[in-house]
């Protein structure tokens, strides 16, 4: 007999391939025809939610080596730093999300040179239109599991347009890395998800690179679990939230602190983290601290991505979340179709 379909497995089947997704992304984006390369000054990717990770991921892989400026909006509006000299991309996976159509037409009005990464919808009709490069993903998955298509065909577009170094080491050894490690990446997510299990996570960025993978948990953790996620970065962190750990209530017992590391991370960064255990008398009890792996920084971002998305799926199990189930976004959306007539 048929096996019912359950959306939390087939969310889990999309974790699993995130590695081919990387490698297909990558493949499209080495293939298409998108112009020449350098031209501008400076790059805005615009996108929000699952679509616009991808964005900040690239922002911080790139933080101290991209050729010019690279700003990732989720909002609306664009900054007025984007000019005609700028590179846009929009980033939808359906195509029809309201502030990245708003943001494209203000990147139009502007003259930007711009491109879209979109499965279709309203921007890939309109940007095929205006005769602007149009980089299809795959349809028909919830545009969060689609990460791999939409991160690698940006980050391949931004290396063929000249605005970082090659990419393709790293998106190699991040492959074959989730690949050999998925299963075990798996096993040590349920444990994670046992300790996580009633409490509110907090999960903290130890360098610049890891804010963007710590969205990523709270966003997966928000959309596949259902549980609310707070994120929170070192060395900021210790200049103000440290003052108001378990306070005023002491929710301690509640939290759980989910600390990512790297190799680039401070040495004083990785004491600060320590003291603050320390010095509010563990406010928080529980902390768990995972090194992300691999040795290119895009194989150790997407070690704590993957092994993120994991613990996700394996939270939704344990409350009894249909990890597909995004009924809340999806109210939102229709009201505001419904305002906008
Ligand atoms: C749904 C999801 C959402 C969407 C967001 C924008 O899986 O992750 O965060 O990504 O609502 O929609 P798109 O990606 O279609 O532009």
């Amino acid at each position: 007999m048929k096996k019912p379909f359950n959306g939390t497995d087939r969310m889990h089947e999309l974790v699993m391939s995130l590695p081919d997704q990387l490698a297909s992304g990558a493949r499209t984006a080495g293939a298409a025809r998108i112009g020449r390369a350098g031209g501008f000054d400076s790059v805005a990717v615009a996108g929000m939610g699952g679509s616009g990770i991808g964005a900040r991921i690239a922002q911080g892989l790139l933080l101290d080596r991209s050729r010019v400026p690279v700003y990732a909006c989720n909002d609306y509006d664009i900054p007025a730093a984007v000019s005609a000299k700028a590179l846009f991309v929009a980033v939808s996976y359906s195509g029809n999300t309201e502030e990245t159509l708003s943001a494209y037409g203000q990147a139009r009005r502007r003259g930007c040179r711009i491109m879209a990464i979109t499965s279709g919808g309203k921007l890939g009709q309109s940007a095929a239109k205006a005769g602007y490069p149009v980089l299809a993903v795959p349809a028909g998955m919830p545009p969060r599991a689609a990460l791999g298509h939409l991160f690698s065909t940006l980050l391949i577009c931004l290396e063929r347009l000249g605005v970082c170094e090659s990419q393709q080491r790293g998106l190699e050894e991040a492959v074959r890395l989730m690949r050999s490690r998925r299963r075990s990446w798996m096993a040590e997510a349920r444990t994670i998800a046992k300790q996580l299990d009633g409490r509110l996570p907090i999960v903290y960025s130890t360098s610049r690179m890891l804010d963007a993978v710590t969205d990523r948990w709270r966003c997966q953790l928000n959309e596949n679990a259902g549980v609310l996620c707070h994120t929170s970065s070192l060395p900021e962190h210790n200049h103000n939230e440290i003052v108001g750990m378990g306070r005023p209530d002491h929710p301690g017992r509640h939290v759980v602190v989910v600390a990512l590391l790297d190799r680039e991370t401070h040495p004083c960064t990785r004491f600060r983290l320590e003291s603050v255990l320390d010095i509010t008398n563990q406010a928080y009890q529980l902390a768990v601290r995972l090194e992300s792996e691999g040795r290119s920084r895009l194989a150790r971002i997407f070690s704590l991505v993957m092994l993120g998305d994991f613990v996700s799926i394996e939270v939704a199990r344990r409350q009894g979340k249909d990890a597909m189930d995004i009924k809340r976004i999806d109210e939102l959306k229709r009201r505001m179709a419904q305002k906008r007539g």
